[in-house]
C-alpha cells in the first residue's frame, strides 16, 4: 500500500530530509585525499546526534554504520573503514535520517581532487538522470514514467543502470512502496498522486549494470569492476510540483 501524506506530514519531513541535506554539505567542503571512510561516518553521526536526530541506515538489518561509503566500482551499501581516499577516486555517500518519526534519505557521489574525463562524464550523467527521474515525478503521470526516464538519460550515454537495487517510496518508514525501478517501460505502474513520498535513487554503471555482493554481505560492486555512481533525493509529489526534500 501506498501512503500518502499530508501537507503537514510532508513539513515534517522537510525537517528529516533537512538534516540530510546539511550532513552532505558539511562533507561536501570537507572531503580530500587522505580522509578515511570512517572518519566521514564518524561526522556524519555525530552531525545527525546533534541534531537531536537518528542515524537511518545503523543497525537497519544489521548495517554497522551511519553512512554508505562507496568508492570506484563499489555501487551502494560499501561499509565505512580505514580506507583513506585517494586523488581520483569517486565516492558515493548516502545517509538516512529518521527525526521526529520521519525518515529523509539522499546520496552524491563526488569526485576527490581530479578525476577522469569518464569519471566526471559518469557523474554528470548520474546527476542529470536522477533530474530526469524527479522531473517526472508529477500528479498524473505514472511511476513507471520516473523509471524509463531515468534509464533513457543513462543508457543514450552509453552508461547502464543497476537493476538488482531500486529506489523506494519512504515516510514514516525509511523504506514503503512503492518500488521505483531504475529501468522500464513508459506510461506503467500506479498512477502518480498528490501526497506521495518517494526516494528516487539511480546507480549508473560505466560498464555493465551487473552487480556482485562482496563476502562483507553489504558492499555491492559491478562485476566488471567499471566505476559507478549514484544520486538519490526525497522528493514529494505536491499540486504545486515536485518538492525536492533533501535539497538545501
Ligand atoms: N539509500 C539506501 C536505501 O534506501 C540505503 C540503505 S542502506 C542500509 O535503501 F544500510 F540501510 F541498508
Ligand atoms: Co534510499
Amino acid at each position: 500500500m501506498i501512503v500518502l501524506k499530508s501537507d503537514d506530514e510532508i513539513k515534517k519531513m522537510a525537517e528529516s530530509c533537512r538534516i540530510v541535506a546539511e550532513v552532505l554539505e558539511g562533507i561536501k567542503g570537507n572531503v580530500s585525499p587522505g580522509i578515511a571512510t570512517k572518519e566521514i561516518d564518524a561526522y556524519a553521526e555525530s552531525f545527525i546526534l546533534s541534531k537531536g536526530a537518528k542515524p537511518a541506515f545503523k543497525g537497519y538489518r544489521g548495517y554497522p554504520a551511519s553512512v554508505c561509503a562507496s568508492i570506484n566500482e563499489q555501487v551502494v551499501h560499501g561499509i565505512p573503514s580505514l580506507t583513506k581516499l585517494r586523488e581520483g577516486d569517486i565516492i558515493s555517500l548516502d545517509i538516512g535520517v529518521y527525526y521526529k518519526g520521519f525518515y529523509g534519505d539522499a546520496a552524491v557521489t563526488l569526485p576527490i581532487g581530479k578525476i577522469s574525463e569518464r569519471a566526471e562524464k559518469l557523474l554528470t550523467v548520474t546527476k542529470k538522470a536522477l533530474q530526469a527521474g524527479i522531473e517526472n515525478a508529477v500528479i498524473g503521470k505514472r511511476l513507471s514514467d520516473i523509471s524509463s526516464a531515468i534509464q533513457t538519460r543513462s543508457e543514450s550515454e552509453g552508461f547502464s543502470v543497476v537493476r538488482n537495487f531500486v529506489g523506494h517510496g519512504i515516510g514514516r518508514e525509511l523504506h514503503e512502496e512503492p518500488q521505483i525501478p531504475n529501468f522500464g517501460r513508459p506510461g506503467e505502474g500506479p498512477e502518480l498522486m498528490e501526497g506521495m513520498t518517494l526516494a528516487i535513487e539511480p546507480m549508473v554503471n560505466a560498464g555493465g549494470w551487473e552487480v556482485i555482493i562482496l563476502k562483507d554481505g553489504w558492499t555491492a560492486v559491478t562485476k566488471d569492476r567499471s566505476l559507478s555512481a549514484h544520486f538519490e533525493h526525497t522528493v514529494a509529489i505536491t499540486k504545486d510540483g515536485q518538492n525536492v526534500l533533501t535539497k538545501l
